[in-house]
């Protein structure tokens, strides 16, 4: 069965790679996908090189490397599994499907296991670097989209001695970022779909650039780091991890102020491209259902043995970091 790994002791700033995880760039078999935390760990060893990993992998790299708080990197990585994995056997690919992750038993949750790099549950519209799924590429790094984001930083970022006038990317660049992201997605996506649980997770992943990508050194994001992390997937060099756990509240906190300088109501827009807000509350109980209820198959619940005991360790330690809120049962689509 999955087994929670322990909670990381020392939670204080460290050099990162450490020599034992040089970058390679991934081979042509190896899976990389949507999320560029998860795939500079694999291009340094710190998740599987073939981009195919277990929930107790991805927690203990997520908070080694990154000093992503456990209980956030251990709901997230739930998440994950449940939406996009194999959670009978403890696999996840962090791109497209594997023939590492089978069906689950009786293909209850379709003919592949598909990875996280497949659109919908998880991946969703409205990303900084990667394009909609119905436009575009959702899963690679794309320059034109970085770019719009560099000449943000041009416009509002902060000076640094060492990289230059305006080479700081701060709240108020993420603030304008996020929200042309969204126009752009209205404008040209007929199908986009803006969920409060997808409309939440990507102003969180606004805030993990932020938190997670900066030098823990000073706690500054430079452009140059940035650029490492998103286009080359790759540890600048002289990097550290933050010098405290990035914690829910803390990525919270930050997303609701990227968020809050230029609201937008979750929804999706129509046949004709006019944007339809959908009523739901923004809350974090309505992130959770969304990432527990809404996106997590129903048919689980039917399930006995080993992987009814890994579904439930697995929305348990979603639930744990929403204790406030009464426990979701899973309802979604198989
Ligand atoms: C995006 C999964 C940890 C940074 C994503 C996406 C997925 C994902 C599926 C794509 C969503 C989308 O934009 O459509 C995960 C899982 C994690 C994890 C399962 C397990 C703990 C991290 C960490 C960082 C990070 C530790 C930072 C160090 C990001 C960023 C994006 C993203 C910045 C947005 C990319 C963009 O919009 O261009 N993640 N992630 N993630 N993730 Fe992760
Ligand atoms: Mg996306």
């Amino acid at each position: 069965p999955i087994v929670a790994p322990p909670r990381p002791t020392d939670t204080g700033s460290i050099p990162i790679p450490d020599p034992a995880h040089p970058f390679l760039a991934p081979g042509p078999y190896d899976l990389r996908g949507p999320c560029p935390g998860l795939n500079t760990l694999a291009n340094h060893g710190y998740l599987p090189r073939n981009g195919v990993a277990t929930f107790e992998e991805i927690v203990i790299a997520t908070t080694h490397v990154y000093n992503m708080d456990y209980d956030l990197a251990s709901a997230l990585t739930a998440f994950g599994m449940l939406a996009r994995g194999n959670a009978y056997i403890d696999k996840l690919s962090i791109g497209l499907e594997s023939s590492l992750v089978p069906p689950l038993p009786g293909q209850i949750d379709g003919p592949v296991a598909r990875g996280l790099a497949a659109h919908g549950r998880f991946e969703g519209d409205v990303s900084m670097t990667r394009q909609d799924a119905a436009i575009g590429d959702n899963r690679n790094f794309q320059a034109d989209l970085y770019n719009q984001l560099l000449s943000l930083v041009d416009q509002f970022g902060d000076n640094s001695t060492v990289t230059g006038p305006r080479s700081i990317v701060n709240l108020r660049v993420m603030q304008e970022f996020k929200f042309k992201r969204f126009t752009d997605s209205q404008m040209v996506d007929k199908q986009l779909e803006y969920h409060v649980g997808r409309l939440l997770l990507s102003y969180g992943e606004a805030a993990f650039t932020l938190n997670f990508f900066a030098n823990g050194t000073d706690g500054i994001l430079t452009v140059p780091t940035m650029t490492s992390f998103f286009r080359d997937q790759k540890f600048p060099a002289n990097w550290r991890r933050r010098p405290s756990a990035g914690t829910l509240d803390i990525i919270g906190n930050d997303a609701i102020n990227i968020f809050l300088a230029h609201p937008v109501l979750p929804g999706a827009n129509d046949a004709n491209g006019t944007y339809v807000p959908d009523n739901t509350p923004i809350d974090a109980c309505a992130l959770y259902n969304n990432l527990a209820a809404d996106n997590v198959p129903a048919v689980f619940l039917n399930t006995t043995g080993l992987l009814r005991q890994n579904v439930d360790f697995l929305l348990n330690a979603i639930h744990n970091s929403f204790s406030s809120c009464p426990a979701a049962v899973p309802h979604g689509a198989a």
